[in-house]
């Protein structure tokens, strides 16, 4: 398939996980892609990675002087920009939400939701012609042990979706995708260790690979998706069918 060929995809937190996957994906269908990440060593191996269709800037994705550099980039390195994923995120807390440190509640909500609303209007400005996807999780679909406040923020990121695709209807198409556990560092305490026990709540009996989420974000991204926007769709192996009565 080369539904991408002769288009531009920037993606954040694309150095690994499910965002490199979602990058490889882009390139192996015709795009270039720009991806970002903390860490510059990382980039650097996955621009490697990427043959000769990737480039990167190194920063966080709530730094608005970062934000500012990677569309300067973009803009200097392409002169176009067709596609945005939201994918950069983060979990710092683990625990009872009413336990959570509202300094740590604010970093997560200005990473996961605040920064996926100033990525996507900063692109709009800088001229994004097609589509965007945001990586919201089934933690926002119900309550999540542990990880709760992330879920707080995932359920906050489906709403935007709505809002944004409402908004920038109908040049521009916004839709989500809701994982459940993808085999990825950010996931590895909620499987390592008993990974069999875990996948067996699942229907179709095994976690997430990375490909498992990258494949449905490249159908949302191209033009096979043409009449979806503001739509989550959930990516769970089966997970959130299957009653526990
Ligand atoms: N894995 C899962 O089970 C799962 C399930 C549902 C949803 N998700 C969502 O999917 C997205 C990707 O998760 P993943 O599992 O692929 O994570 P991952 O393997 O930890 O990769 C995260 C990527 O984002 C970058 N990153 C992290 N924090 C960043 C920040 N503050 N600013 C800029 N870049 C940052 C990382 O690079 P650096 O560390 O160098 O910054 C890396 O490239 C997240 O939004 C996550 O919430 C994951």
């Amino acid at each position: 398939m080369d539904r991408f060929t002769g288009r531009v995809a920037l993606i954040t937190g694309g150095s690994r996980g499910i965002g490199f996957a979602i990058a490889r994906r882009l390139v192996a269908e015709g795009a270039d892609v720009v991806i970002t990440g903390r860490k510059q060593e990382s980039l650097d191996a996955a621009v490697a990675q990427l043959g000769g269709h990737a480039s990167a800037v190194a920063g966080k994705a709530d730094d608005p002087v970062h934000r500012a550099d990677v569309f300067a980039h973009v803009a200097a390195q392409h002169g176009r920009l067709d596609h945005l994923v939201n994918n950069a995120g983060i979990n710092p807390a683990w625990g009872p939400v009413l336990d959570i440190d509202p300094g740590v509640a604010h970093k997560i909500l200005a990473v996961n939701v605040i920064a996926t609303l100033e990525w996507t209007r900063d692109a709009v400005t800088a001229g994004l012609t097609r589509s965007v996807v945001n990586l919201s999780s089934v933690s926002g679909l119900s309550a999540s042990p542990n990880i709760s406040f992330y879920g707080v923020s995932k359920a906050a990121i489906m709403n935007l979706t709505m809002q944004l695709a409402e908004e920038l209807a109908p040049s521009i198409r916004v839709n989500a995708v809701a994982p459940a556990v993808v085999k990825t560092d950010f996931a590895r305490a909620l499987y390592e260790g008993r990974e069999a026990e875990v996948s067996a709540g699942y229907p179709l009996g095994r976690l997430g690979d990375v490909e498992d989420v990258a494949a449905p974000v490249a159908f949302l991204l191209s033009d096979d998706a043409a009449w979806i926007t503001g739509q989550t769709i959930v990516i769970d192996g089966g997970l959130s069918i299957r009653s526990l009565v």
